[in-house]
């Protein structure tokens, strides 16, 4: 069964998010775990733009194998030696070489024409494959950039060479159905676009890099660019644990096998939110503290009586002991009564009624109600304190 290919660029991207530096032995540690999880390529970062970076491409370069390794560069020489040289002890190195392609970045960037943009692209791949065959071309801005022109870009990039070829929202400005009908439009009309990988590279700023990811998934797009926990510039990138866990949940829609170890997700998460000091939204699903949690009694008493009736994941599968039921004044008996169960205290219905009725007491006044406070309430009913 196909799948679509996950490339991470945590490293790269994600380390451009405002505020965020990793030394190389962090970024060392995050891609043991990358590829640990499996993902496909990992971006390890810019060579050219500081020396920091150059020396984590090649520290993960020369000791995480059994993963693509990527290093980004412009469409230049010096980008590109800088990039091969960092990745060369790669298992498998590929380089990822970029020009803008929108009018807006040709005309006030780049400075250049269609033509001229181009020429630079056919050049930039040509003198990457000196090194290798693997090379990615990505259209920077292409979601504001003309699908004629992007289409005889891509044709260009591939006759010189490149093997992928990234369609980014570089801005997060497409929406599903529109970023959809863009890489159908790249797909129509691109000649040798068959011999190639389609790659997508959305940024979250109107909230909707998954959304548009799937879209273009559903498109034919067979390779998606995404972050641990969505970081990155601005609003970040499309989140890894979000694509993976969609196309995981919803294979029965998607079709598509998971090739990733789900299992590693929570670990990852976290180390990622440890070393860059980017905190998760509680709420963040996936990975956010109250992803697998359940308050109101409703949903407790059902979750016990079967996890599905309100989970559509198991916690188990993203490498999380089990769900939480937390115990707070939307709470109903059935949740109380598990939590006696599991520490082992037995009351009488008069008892438990009144133990109850004390909870909803302290829950209206106490948002977040512990098990500590469970625990010296019961002793209240248990010894009359
Ligand atoms: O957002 C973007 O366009 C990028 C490219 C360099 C792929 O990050
Ligand atoms: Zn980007």
């Amino acid at each position: 069964m196909a799948n679509v290919k996950i490339f991470d660029t945590t490293l790269r991207d994600g380390e451009q998010s405002p505020g965020v530096t990793l030394i190389p032995e962090e970024k060392l540690a995050i891609a043991k775990q990358l590829a640990k999880m499996k993902v496909d390529v990992l971006e390890a970062g810019f060579p050219i733009s500081s020396e920091g970076d150059f020396k984590a491409v090649k520290m993960v370069s020369e000791n995480v194998k059994g993963i693509e390794v990527a290093g980004l560069a412009r469409c230049r020489k010096g980008d590109i030696d800088r990039a091969w040289e960092a990745l060369k002890d790669a298992e498998n190195p590929r380089i990822h070489v970029f020009i803008a392609s929108s009018p807006i970045h040709m005309e006030y960037k780049l400075k250049m024409t269609e033509e001229e943009v181009i020429k630079s692209a056919v050049e930039g791949v040509k003198y990457a494959a000196q090194y290798t065959d693997n090379i990615e071309f990505s259209a920077e801005d292409a979601s504001r950039s003309n699908v004629d022109f992007l289409a005889r870009l891509f044709e260009a990039a591939i006759d010189a060479g490149a093997k992928v070829i990234n369609i980014p929202d570089t801005v997060g400005y497409s929406v599903p159905s529109e970023f959809g009908a863009l890489v159908k439009g790249v797909k129509e009309k691109t000649p040798n676009i068959d011999q190639v990988e389609i790659s997508v590279h959305c940024h979250n700023d109107l909230g909707l890099a998954v959304a548009n990811s799937l879209a273009a998934i559903e498109n034919g797009a067979t390779q998606v660019e995404v972050s641990v926990n969505g970081i990155g510039e601005r609003a970040g990138n499309a989140a890894l644990e979000e694509i993976v866990m969609a196309l995981y949940t919803r294979h029965d829609y998607y079709g598509l096998d998971v090739t990733q170890d789900t299992t590693q997700i929570a670990r990852l998460s976290k180390l990622v939110a440890n070393s860059t000091g980017i905190s998760i939204q509680a709420n963040k699903a996936i990975v956010g503290a109250n992803a697998f949690a359940h308050e109101a009694g409703i949903h407790q008493d059902g979750v016990i009586k079967e996890r599905t009736t309100y989970e559509i994941m198991d916690a188990q599968t993203i490498g999380l002991d089990h769900n939480k039921l937390v115990l707070g004044k939307h709470s109903g008996r059935h949740a109380l009564k598990d939590f006696l169960d599991k520490y082992d205290y037995e009351l009488d219905e008069s008892s438990f009624e009144s133990f109850f009725k004390r909870f909803k007491d302290l829950a209206d006044k106490k948002k977040n109600v512990s098990n500590a406070d469970i625990i010296a309430l019961l002793d209240n009913e248990l010894y009359d304190y």
